[in-house]
């Protein structure tokens, strides 16, 4: 059941191995294994934005679901490189390094001055600016804009707060799979003037022409430019009037194939945020890997609020409120915490450190002191796989070569009101790009924050509870 099912098939054949003799057993116990579901109905510190007055959504039993593809699904036909293994995880690790890189640029500085300094003149009062670096995405959607429909490839961001696509007019737009929207085929579009409300809660709005303008910018110099809507949107057979994007007229960056970002941060400009009353604030998602041909899923409102699932305090960030927050006391392998101080997970009052959920980062990161403490429990109890040099941002691979099933100890998150993540060995365990060599997939941060990355999150069903202020792990595996 931990099939590697990231291995292509040609690097399975010359591993002599079948999909299901790969096995990562977990010595303690099965996934899924929570304890302890202690959910408390209350109120931590979320703010719940005011919705907007979006309207017309047809309620689908309370829910409706989109397909979510991973970006090495989308672009498997597009180029031959990215049919390569190897070249698909160097060039995942490329983008990883980056978007950590933003992330702490945006929400790090706890001790660092020049971090605080930077933060502040970047990034300060701009509820817009997304912390998505290469603005590249690993997960992707396909929705409907305008009237009629017209079907769009957009990067889901949970750490972003707006809705954008490319424009016609494009006084300058990059390649994306479909054509690019046109406002004038369109019977739903309509401007958004500087004096309406909308307008307001872009911070970095401006105003031309009596439209209201938005800007965003993004840390690798990507960025979008245009003019704010209220345009309908099509998810499956759900139709979603009014809601507000970003009609983006002059665009650069890496967000190839795309036709804009679907933002789904905690924010009120976020898909989410503006949904608001309609769906509560929920929302759930499953992510599936890693140049598989599968698809993960993506579901809107309360009705995809699963029972069972294991729910989680979210914190909220005053520096940061796009991004989600949990509370996470501690690691454990095989079944044993590993010793790390007590409040090394600890979000700030300042609004420093803290562990961030969060979609476009691939492989988490761990404070040092803590991903030493994880990584050293992880190698101890690991005698019987042969190590070799480390590969990319890991230090710690293994080879596997002529292995027909390895045995690893589980690696499990302990959550600050109780619950324990215990995570699928292929979440902590991956093939990197040379045969053979299978790595432990955490790494340093050089902060105090923390990151869930979507390799840890992969395979298993992560709900949010906006309007409670919860997020819950499993109890579907996907
Ligand atoms: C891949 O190519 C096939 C046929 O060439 C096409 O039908 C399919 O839509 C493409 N997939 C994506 C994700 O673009
Ligand atoms: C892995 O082990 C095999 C033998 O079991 C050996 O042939 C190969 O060179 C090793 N690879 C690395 C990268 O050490």
């Amino acid at each position: 059941m931990f099939a590697y099912s990231a291995l292509p098939v040609v690097l399975l054949a010359l591993l002599h191995l079948s999909l299901s003799s790969v096995v990562a057993t977990a010595t303690a116990t099965s996934y899924p294994d929570f304890q302890l579901l202690n959910v408390k109905q209350v109120l931590i510190g979320t703010k719940i934005p005011r919705p907007l007055e979006v309207s017309g959504v047809r309620e689908n039993q309370g829910k409706w679901k989109m397909k979510l593809v991973h970006r090495d699904m989308l672009y498997s036909n597009a180029t031959a490189t990215f049919k390569d293994h190897g070249h698909r995880f160097h060039a995942r690790m490329q983008r990883d390094v980056k978007r950590v890189a933003s992330l702490l640029r945006r929400l790090s500085g706890g001790g660092d001055q020049d971090g605080a300094a930077a933060y502040e003149a970047n990034d300060f009062g701009s509820e817009v600016v997304s912390g998505m670096d290469q603005g590249s995405g690993e997960y992707f959607v396909r929705i409907g804009v305008g009237s009629p429909p017209r079907s769009h490839y957009m990067v889901i961001d949970s750490g972003s707060d707006i809705v954008w696509v490319q424009c016609q007019p494009c006084s300058q737009c990059y390649k994306q799979s479909d054509p690019v929207f046109d406002p004038a085929e369109s019977a739903s579009y309509s401007g958004v003037s500087c004096s309406s409300s909308v307008c307001d809660r872009v911070e970095n709005s401006g105003c031309n022409a009596r439209q209201c303008g938005y800007e965003v910018m993004y840390g690798d110099g990507s960025y979008t430019k245009g003019t704010l809507a209220l345009e309908t949107l099509t998810f499956g057979r759900t139709v979603v009037k009014k809601v507000a994007i970003g009609c983006g007229h002059i665009n650069r960056g890496m967000f190839t194939g795309a036709a804009g970002l679907l933002g789904i941060g905690g924010g009120s400009m976020s898909l989410i945020g503006q949904l608001g009353g309609q769906t509560g604030g929920a929302f759930s998602y499953c992510l599936v890997s890693r140049g598989t041909d599968a698809s993960g899923s993506l579901v809107f409102g309360r009705g995809a609020m699963p029972v069972g699932a294991a729910w989680i305090p979210l914190l909220h960030n005053p520096r940061a409120p796009s991004y989600y927050y949990i509370g996470l006391s501690g690691l454990g392998v095989g079944g044993t915490q590993v010793p790390v101080p007590k409040d090394i997970f600890q979000l700030t009052e300042l609004g420093y450190g803290g562990v961030v959920m969060d979609t476009g980062t691939a492989i988490t990161r761990l404070p040092t002191m803590a991903y030493n403490a994880l990584r050293d429990a992880f190698i101890a109890q690991t005698t019987n796989l042969p190590r070799t040099s480390g590969v990319s941002i890991f230090d710690t691979c293994y080879n596997v070569s002529g292995f027909v099933s390895i045995q690893v100890p589980t690696i499990s998150f302990y959550f600050s009101n109780g619950p324990i993540l215990t995570l699928p060995a292929n979440n902590f365990l991956i093939p990197v790009g040379d045969v053979g060599t299978f790595c432990f997939a955490f790494s340093p941060s050089t902060s105090g924050l923390s990151i869930i990355g979507n390799i840890q999150q992969e395979g298993i069903q992560i709900s949010f509870d906006g309007a409670n202020g919860f997020v819950g792990f499993g109890p579907n595996v996907c």
